[in-house]
């Protein structure tokens, strides 16, 4: 499973591609503001930086909700770097611009996806990802992994090649669940990769180690 980190923030991305286990990075309008990164200059330059950081792909959204202004939009940011991946929002504009893309050979994540009939059709217009958001479920006292689980079933039915990109992933639950339903991607914040480290027999195994260690030295 690729992980890719759901945040603009640039520390963190380096702390995350410096553990040497990052495979991308998803942003979205949200996590730019909550950056303080605001107007398109500032937008567009971030990507680049985000893009000089990471290895892998880098999802950027899209503001528009029409089909021309996303192609516009689309067409701008997937000029900015070639590891770019064009966000669209899983509306009927948005699938008409993913196999606008997607017929053109540029990568694309369908994101706000809620219910295995959205991610159908994202599949159907070529998406690379598809943004199921999990934690969102979750919040509405409705099983967020059910739909991976439903999405995964689906896509192997008909050998799809879009990847599930498991997105509003909050806990490191999340993350090994999506792991055994077999999500191709994961994206979270920076704490739910490294929750994965911690394991108190991990801390008292090591402390006896080194302590026996240092018995004989
Ligand atoms: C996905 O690409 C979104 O950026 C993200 O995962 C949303 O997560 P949230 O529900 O925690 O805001």
């Amino acid at each position: 499973m690729k992980f890719f980190i759901d945040t603009a923030n640039l520390d963190q991305i380096k702390e995350a591609q410096d553990m040497g286990i990052l495979d991308g990075v998803t942003t979205n309008p949200s996590l730019m503001a909550k950056e303080g990164i605001t107007g398109t200059d500032n937008i567009m330059k971030h990507y680049v930086d985000i893009c000089n950081i990471v290895e892998g792909d880098v999802s950027a959204e899209v503001i528009s909700t029409d089909f021309d202004g996303m192609v516009r939009e689309g067409e701008a940011l997937a000029e900015l770097h070639d590891q770019i991946v064009i966000k669209l929002p899983m509306i009927k504009d948005g699938v008409k611009a993913c196999k606008y893309f997607s017929d053109r050979g540029i990568k694309t994540n369908v994101t706000l996806v809620f219910s295995p009939g959205q991610a159908l059709l994202a599949a159907k217009a070529g998406a690379t990802y598809v943004s199921p958001f999990i934690g969102r479920l979750d919040d509405i006292s409705t099983d967020g992994l059910n739909l991976i689980a439903e999405i995964r079933h689906i896509f192997d039915n008909y050998g799809f090649e879009t990847q599930i990109l498991a997105a509003s992933v909050r806990h490191t639950m999340h993350v090994i669940d999506c792991a055994k339903l077999g999500s191709d991607v994961m994206t979270g914040p920076l704490s739910s990769i490294t929750g994965l480290l911690k394991h108190p027999l991990t801390d008292s195994g090591l402390e006896k180690f080194l302590a026996d260690y240092n018995k004989g030295n």
